[in-house]
């Protein structure tokens, strides 16, 4: 899920860019420093987040800060003789921030690249609270990559256990680094953490393993249910765009699927996609270009074109075409190339090596294999089980293929065993369905519904790309749905700050402040 990306990770797909790297760090420290390469010396890729992909360049005011500053991190979490280290990025955003008493909040960063601190609902937040704002950049993702390749053995080390492990480590660092600037000691802030998507389920799971860490979560269209055959997302689809819609969109797969039989360059071609040789990744970008319409809160922009044409007797593979290279390939800035398996396998990291790493924690940990559901698809038949696994060995070899048991076992799905953590979802989000499914007062759930809320509309606003700033709901078909979560959010996060600081997520001993080498040490 960030998580950004095509839909068929939770996030859609970032923007990248060339930029100077600034000062080099030292990229790797220890005495296995040689066995990395020095990639990060030289020019590299970075990108913006996803929903901000939008058509206009994002304005100095999409972003709280985009200065960089990062820390060392630890390779290997759960290797006991593998030291290693490499360079993980991270943001502050301090001027809110009320010195020592202030909570500070962790702004998940998940499955793109992190360039700044996005300035959506949480920055409405940090104000009300007083808070200290930080982010980190998920590793392998955009500047945070211990690997100039990507090769399946690189990628060993990219797993949601690791991320969390990173965030822990971060958290640790972090309040240090604070209290030495403000030449604060023994001071332990009170932490929350937020997420959206992938980077969601992450802020939910950090509680749940490191509870003593956090006074509580918000786990915002949070994916904690690893799921193999996605059916749901493709149903949820249908029923987001409304029977009309969705019978034009059945129609258009049907028609394409037949031109694909006949004469599948010239209906490429018609889309721009001709590169794709594998009809199912073609398939799969066109099944993507209607989801991100209501993943992100779009639905009229996919579906009054749709409807107008079947009326009027139009050419509705034509009009489709006509919408997926405007909208999803255009302002919404997707590429064709990023659906093309060849590309994929492609090991160097660079412009859209997130897709590449998504699909590897895919196809290794969460699946959520999109699959078109036995009746009533509104994708092709052919984007199956079969599909998936086939572009799992495709790209990253024999035996690579999803532990969605092992993942589930670890963290509890849905039944997760967490507690303070506030979960939310978009009415019209085909990711819904692999959130918590139900509330109780220690996790309570909220549903936001309205005709374009989608991904993340709590913190996002309507449509949920591109950037509203501070989330900004006014465009949103029901303002006051979203505003009547929100002030529930305001409530939990007030009352588990104000637990936390009589308790304490360290009651025992509040004023020993550990360093991340005690805590690796603790654990
Ligand atoms: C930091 O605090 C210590 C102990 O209270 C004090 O001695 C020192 O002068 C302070 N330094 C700065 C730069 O404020
Ligand atoms: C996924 O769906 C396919 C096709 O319907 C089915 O054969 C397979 O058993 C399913 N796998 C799981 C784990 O449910
Ligand atoms: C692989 O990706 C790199 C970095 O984006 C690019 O320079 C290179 O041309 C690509 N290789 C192939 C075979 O496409
Ligand atoms: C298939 O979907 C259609 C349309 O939603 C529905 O009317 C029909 O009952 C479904 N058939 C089965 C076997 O579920
Ligand atoms: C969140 O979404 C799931 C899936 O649609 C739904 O079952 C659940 O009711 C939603 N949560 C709440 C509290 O409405
Ligand atoms: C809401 O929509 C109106 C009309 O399209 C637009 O002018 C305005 O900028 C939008 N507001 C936000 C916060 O996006």
């Amino acid at each position: 899920m960030c998580p950004y990306k095509t839909p068929r990770r939770p996030e859609a797909k970032p923007q990248f860019f060339r930029t100077q790297f600034p000062n080099a760090p030292s990229l790797l420290r220890g005495r296995r420093m040689r066995f990395f390469s020095l990639f990060l010396v030289s020019l590299i890729w970075a990108t913006e987040s996803v929903p901000l992909r939008l058509q206009q360049p994002l304005g100095g005011s999409s972003y709280l800060t985009r200065e960089e500053h990062w820390l060392s991190q630890t390779l290997d979490h759960f290797s006991p003789t593998d030291h290693r280290q490499f360079k993980q990025r991270y943001y502050e955003y301090l001027d809110y921030y009320q010195v020592s008493s202030g909570p500070i909040f962790l702004k998940i960063c998940g499955e793109s690249a992190c360039p700044g601190i996005v300035n959506d609902y949480t920055s409405v937040l940090a104000k009300k609270f007083g808070a200290a704002l930080v982010s980190l950049e998920h590793r392998y993702y955009g500047k945070s990559s211990p690997f100039d390749s990507l090769t399946t053995e690189n990628l060993q080390y990219l797993s949601s256990k690791q991320a969390l492990f990173d965030l822990a480590v971060f958290r640790q660092y972090y309040q240090e680094s604070l209290n030495a600037k403000y030449n604060l000691s023994n001071i332990q802030s009170r932490w929350f953490v937020f997420g959206v998507s992938y980077s969601g389920a992450l802020s939910a799971w950090f509680r749940l393993k490191f509870p003593h860490l956090t006074c509580g979560s918000l786990a915002s269209s949070a994916v904690v249910l690893a799921v193999y055959n996605f059916t749901d997302f493709d149903k949820q689809v249908g029923a987001s765009v409304g029977a009309e819609c969705k019978s034009v969109l059945q129609e258009i797969t049907a028609l394409v699927e037949e031109q694909l039989q006949s004469d599948g360059g010239a209906v490429k071609n018609l889309f721009g996609a001709a590169k794709l040789k594998n009809d199912g990744d073609f398939l799969y970008l066109l099944a993507d270009a209607a989801v991100i319409a209501v993943q992100y809160g779009n639905p009229d922009v996919l579906c009054s074109p749709l409807v107008d044409a079947k009326k009027n007797g139009k050419d509705l593979v034509e009009t489709y075409a006509d919408y997926v290279k405007s909208y999803y390939l255009g302002r919404f800035g997707s590429s064709v190339q990023t659906y093309d398996q060849q590309y994929l396998k492609n090991t160097s990291l660079g412009e859209n090596s997130g897709d590449r790493l998504w699909w590897f924690q895919v196809c290794t940990e969460v699946a959520y294999f999109q699959v078109a559901p036995k009746n009533d698809s509104v994708r092709s038949s052919m984007i199956d089980e079969r599909y998936h696994l086939d572009l799992c060995k495709n790209i990253f070899g024999e035996g690579i293929y999803p532990a969605v048991d092992m993942t589930n076992i670890y963290y509890g799905g849905t039944r997760l065993a967490g507690t303070r953590i506030v979960f939310t979802n978009g009415s019209q989000d085909p990711w819904r369905h692999a959130s918590r499914q139900t509330s109780s007062a220690d996790m309570p759930s909220y549903i936001i519904k309205c005709h374009n809320c989608g991904h993340g509309s709590d913190l996002r606003g309507c449509p949920q790309s591109p950037l509203n700033i501070e989330g900004n709901a006014e465009n949103c078909t029901s303002p006051e749905a979203v505003e009547k979560v929100r002030k529930q959010i305001v409530g939990h996060i007030d009352l588990w700050l104000s637990e936390c600081q009589s308790t304490g997520p360290d009651d025992d001993e509040p004023s020993s402040v550990l360093t991340a080498n005690s805590l690796v040490s603790t654990l």
